[in-house]
């Protein structure tokens, strides 16, 4: 049956995952070894003959994903995706229709199957990336094609290419992701390009096709908008009018939505921010560049007050470990997350404006503010009235916090203020959370 849209299966179908809020998305392949980020082939026009060497020496030893899985669950994250075929083309998984695979290099291990079971084994949902692009598969556009590494070589013509064989390929592909691992949670594809004569969207990829038998085999799967677009554009649920392969959210790319994301018309939109801890999704050796655990928890913050999900990247290196900046900065965001994920997880916009001193996530009738610097005196809980709140707790540890009062605050009589007692430093200096329970 060919999939169309319906707002009652499509709103159902996305509860865990508005719950959900975090996630851990997993960049992994051979270019863990030249470690200079998973398009390495592209800008460095690297020959296939050349890359092959790192296809046949790929062998990670320390691969072991319940660690992986273990890091995730402990930072607070409640899914993960993992890199099934990225846009070399090389599959971490044991497909029949090629034999460009994890299998066939000297760790022979079907590393897509092993993190299935592992993040699973914890509870987390599990999603894969497909790579739409492939530059290993013959039939896919060569010469003149936007980022294919051989782009610029005449020699790499289209003229036997027959770029229906390979769709055939990548159906067949997402066929046997679907049917021989289980249930899967999420589809992310990536991504859709160009205009006109070179257009590489919707149904070029013969995207009803692809996404019927999908849904057909894996209801429930949320899939991201990238048959339509990619990290630029919105897509068709932004139109208000979905395609049939509309993405069941938008994939903002290194960027936080400056007031989060409304479709056309004014209604909610699902948005996933996908960001990289460092400036690389896949392992780049020379890249340090990591973002502090407590920024990141912020940056958490926000895109849940502006009702959006964070998926935050890992690149594990060749051996199969995860970085351990990653690691250090995962755990960071841990301690955080153990004593304030109520503040996160089920929560969303507030319909307030952003105070002063933080953010506002909200649950229902409760209202986390999250402060990010003290204020001189009392904490003034903008936005409210004395009539509304019933109670204000420290998220910490479940203790009250006063209203203040007193000639400072008399002045303003509108304005809730929380005492939050006389140490001038909050007792979490990133992010301390209290909670405002309205009547
Ligand atoms: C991109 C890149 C890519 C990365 C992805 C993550 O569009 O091509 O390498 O996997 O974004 O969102």
């Amino acid at each position: 049956m060919m999939y169309q849209f319906n707002r009652e299966e499509y709103e159902k179908r996305m509860e865990w995952y508005q719950e959900a809020r975090f996630g851990m998305f997993i960049h992994w392949g051979i270019y863990a070894i030249p470690a200079r980020g998973e398009w390495v082939r592209s800008p460095e026009e690297m020959p296939e003959e050349e890359y092959m060497t790192y296809f046949k020496e790929f062998d990670p030893v320390d691969y072991d994903p319940k660690k992986w899985a273990r890091a995730a669950k402990e930072a607070g994250m409640k899914y993960a995706v993992l890199t099934a075929k990225h846009h070399d083309g090389f599959c971490l998984f044991d497909s029949k229709l090629t034999d460009y695979k994890s299998t066939n290099t000297r760790s022979g291990r079907d590393l897509v199957r092993e993190y299935l079971e592992a993040f699973r084994a914890e509870g987390l949902k599990v999603g894969l990336y497909y790579s739409l692009l492939d530059w290993h598969h013959p039939d896919y556009p060569h010469y003149e094609d936007q980022y294919h590494p051989m782009r610029n070589n005449p020699e790499e013509g289209n003229e036997d290419r027959d770029f229906n064989r390979y769709l055939d390929y990548l159906h067949g592909q997402v066929r046997e992701l679907c049917t021989d691992y289980g249930r899967l949670d999420i589809m992310w594809f990536d991504f859709s390009y160009g205009e006109g004569e070179k257009c590489m969207r919707g149904e070029t990829w013969r995207a009803h096709e692809l996404v019927s038998m999908i849904r057909e085999l894996q209801p429930g799967i949320i899939i991201d908008n990238r048959l339509e677009v990619s990290g630029e554009g919105f897509g068709s649920m932004w139109e208000g009018d979905p395609k049939p392969w509309h993405g069941d959210f938008v994939s903002p790319e290194q960027i936080i939505p400056p007031n989060g994301l409304l479709d056309k018309n004014g209604g909610d939109l699902v948005w996933e921010a996908c960001v990289t801890m460092n400036n690389n999704w896949g392992y780049c050796a020379l890249d340090t560049n990591f973002k502090p655990a407590g920024m990141l928890i912020k940056k958490l913050v926000e895109c849940v007050s502006k009702g959006g999900n964070l998926l935050l990247n890992v690149g594990p290196d060749a051996n199969g470990n995860i970085p351990d900046q990653s690691l250090e900065i995962l755990e960071g965001i841990g301690r955080w997350m153990k004593k304030n994920g109520e503040s996160i997880y089920g929560c969303g916009k507030s319909g307030m404006e952003k105070p002063d001193t933080g953010r506002i996530t909200r649950k229902g009738n409760t209202l986390y503010y999250h402060l990010f610097e003290n204020t001189i005196g009392a904490m003034p809980l903008q936005g409210l009235s004395k009539e509304q709140v019933k109670s204000v707790r420290w998220v910490h540890s479940g203790a009250e916090v006063k209203i203040a009062k007193g000639w400072v605050y008399d002045n303003y009589p509108d304005v809730v203020f929380a005492d939050l007692g006389p140490d001038p430093v909050l007792p979490d200096p990133v992010d301390t959370v209290i909670k405002v329970e309205l009547k």
